[in-house]
This record gives C-alpha cells, structure tokens and sequence, in this order.
C-alpha cells in the first residue's frame, strides 16, 4: 500500500480523491499496489466530508512522515506550492501536480532535483486538463524533431467565443454567462487576458525543445478586445476566431505566440469548440496528430493527476526522464511571425490598397467602415503597412 498526501482541497484536490475512490480497484491493479490517501492539506476544516479526518493545517507533518511516499500538489498559484514541491522532493517523496504556473515558472528546477533523487515530478494535468499531452510529448514523439505545436488550451475562452460564434452574443454576456457556469473564475483575467495559455504553452515548447522557455518572453493578446461584429465578419468568411497558443521551429528558432485566430474550415482546430482542447503537433518524421478532450473541470483534471500517480507508482526507484534544462531558450522575435491579418478600417478602398496592394475584401453588411484580408505576410511587414490607416482592429488569420 502506497499512502499519499493532497495539497489542497478543492476543485482537483477533491476531484483526486473521487476518482481514486471509484476506481479504486482497477487503479490498484495498473499501480501493482493499493493507493490511500493519508493526508490533505487545506487552510479550512470540512465538517460532515467522508475525508475530514485526513485534512489537517500544518505541512511539516507531510513532510516529515516517511511513510508518505508521493505528494499531489492541487493548490495553485506559485507559493506555497513551490516551496512545498521542492520540500517534498528533497524529503524523498515524488510530486504530481496540476499547476501550469508553478510548472512553467519552476519545472526544469524540479525536474532536475527529481533526477538528482531518483524520484518523479508529473506535471501531466497542467496542460490540457484531462488529454493525455505532457507524456505524449515525453515518451511517444521522441522520434520526431516538433517541428509546430499549436492548441487551443483554455477551455473558459473557448466556450466564450464558442457561444459568441453560435448565439451572436457580445463579449460581456458571455462572460458573465461563463462565470455564471462556473468556468471563469471571480476573476477571470487569467483566463480572457491568455495568461493560462501562455503559460501552458511555454511548458509544450520548454518540453519540445528541452530548454527553459520563460512564459514571460511570449507574445500574449487575450480575447477581451473580440466583439461581435468581429464574430459576424468571421461568418461571412466561412471562419471562427479560437483563441491559440502557438509554438513554430523556424530557422532561427522557436516562435511563440498566444493570441486570437480565424481559422478557415480547413484547419484542424475549427470544430473544437465549447470547453474542449485541442493540441494539434506537427512532427517532421510522424507529420500530423491531434489530441482532443475535455481540457479543464475536476474530473477530467484529477483522471491526469491520478495517471500520474500511477506512473510514479510503478516507477518507485527510477526517474523517469523528462528532457527540460534550466537552459534559457529565447525565442525568434513576434514580428517574424508570418499570417495573414484581417483588417476592419474606416479608411476608403483607394487607401488600403495604397497601404496592402490586392485584398481580399469581406462584405459582412456593417455600416460606416469595410473589412478585408491581406496576404500572408510578417507581423513587422502588417505593423508598417497598417501604420497610416485606421485600424478599428484586426485579427490574425490562418
Ligand atoms: N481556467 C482554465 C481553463 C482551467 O479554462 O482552461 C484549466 O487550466
């Protein structure tokens, strides 16, 4: 029997100790031994909960109870969490956590102190909620060079525009609808500002290259400034707007970027929509796959947290390698980036073609201003041509 401990006890936190309760039995089987929950650590007291008993308030007895031999960490947020994982670590216990911000800011660090002590840190929950990506990426794309990774990686903002999309509705609306759902956070600036994407996806390319990429060196543009008008445009051209995390190799390196999209019916990511992920990698030797589930809530999140402990389970003795140096990788310069741009001005036909040459002009039926398609070019080469008119916005198009 393997005892574990939980660091906190709410959405994950619980949702780990729901389905280690309904599928006890088959988990014991993959794990080769029965896993029970010791301990639970929370700063509340869960009167009435089956589990009360097991939450206690001071982490010392965690860390200091041989007999706990791996730690889930469902707390989020970098402290305590950081300071909590890497104790447990250097106490001799493997680590399972959710947290994309604690594994974007410190998993080289952690991953290295795991390799020092033969012990594991799994981090698969952090991206993608419940799709199998982070162990893909380590032990089944080995063979490839990544040569692209691209996801739609927030499961609130996909909603959100999916709802746009489909019902006509403005930003706020469904903001407030998706709070309302309970998707969106009280403050869901993370979510609508691309924040967790950034940080999801500067673990998919820290993984894909084997360096450290800082999450804060990516280029993030959210959602709040996509309107409904935007969305009827989008109709008329046959496209949604996604939200992307997007990872390029290029010759000079990799190009990162979060941002808003309109995708053509072609692209692989235009059905995904609602609160589902998707990760689409492109490897130069395996050329397309997809990954695609339910990419946040408890259950989908705690069922990747619970594989986790399972392999660390398995691999009580070995680490199990994980290819992330603390080695900065920096990153090819945005505005190197090559898209098309979709373009709403008020400026007059003869001024943008003086501006971009031929476009591909979009008639949505809007008063008062005209929306067009430029070529594929570079973010730098839009930026100069776009300079001398009046952009009321414009979306990146791919
Ligand atoms: N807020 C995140 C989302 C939760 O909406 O995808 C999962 O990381």
């Amino acid at each position: 029997m393997i005892k574990i401990a939980i660091l906190g006890y709410g959405t994950i936190g619980s949702g780990v100790v729901e389905v280690l309760r309904t599928n006890r039995e088959s988990i014991a089987k993959r794990a080769g031994q029965e896993i029970e929950v010791k301990y639970i650590l929370d700063l509340r007291d869960f009167p009435g909960d089956p589990m009360e008993d097991k939450v206690i308030h001071d982490y010392d007895v965690i860390a200091d109870d041989p007999e706990i031999r791996v730690v889930v960490e469902a707390m989020g947020g970098v402290e305590p969490a950081y300071t909590f994982v890497k104790r447990a670590l250097l106490a001799g216990k493997s680590v399972a956590t959710s947290n994309k911000a604690l594994v974007a800011k410190h998993g080289a660090e952690l991953i290295a102190i795991a390799e020092e002590k033969k012990l594991n840190f799994m981090f698969e929950a952090s991206v993608g909620g419940g799709i199998p990506i982070i162990r893909p990426l380590n032990s089944s794309l080995t063979a490839d060079e990544i040569e692209e990774i691209t996801g739609i990686l927030n499961g609130t903002t996909n909603y959100m525009l999916s709802k746009m999309t489909f019902e006509g509705l403005e930003f706020d609306d469904v903001l407030k609808d998706a709070q309302a759902k309970g998707y969106a956070e009280a403050d869901p600036t993370a979510d609508i500002e691309g924040h967790d994407a950034c940080r999801k996806i500067a673990i998919l390319t820290s993984l894909v290259c084997g360096r450290q990429v800082d999450f804060e060196e990516i280029y993030t543009e959210g959602i709040t400034k996509i309107t409904a008008t935007d969305i009827k445009y989008a109709k008329a051209m046959g496209r949604v707007v996604k939200l992307l995390a997007t990872s390029r190799r290029t010759k000079d390196g990799y190009c990162a970027m979060v941002a808003p999209f309109l995708l053509s019916k072609e692209h692989p990511l235009y059905n995904v929509n609602d609160v589902f992920n998707a990760i689409f990698v492109h490897g130069n030797v395996l050329g397309d796959a997809m990954f695609y589930g339910s990419g946040a809530g408890k259950l989908p999140t705690a069922s990747a947290v619970v594989a986790d402990i399972v392999d660390i389970v398995k691999h009580l003795h070995t680490h199990i390698m994980v290819s992330w140096s603390s080695k900065k990788m920096g990153l090819v310069d945005v505005g190197k980036a090559q898209s098309r741009f979709f373009v709403r001005t008020d400026a007059g036909e003869e001024e943008v073609k003086a501006a971009f040459g031929d476009v591909e002009w979009i008639d949505a039926g809007v008063d008062g201003e005209r929306g067009f398609l430029t070529a594929s070019m570079a973010e730098e080469e839009y930026e100069k041509k776009a300079s001398g008119l009046n952009v009321l916005h414009r979306i990146r198009a791919v």
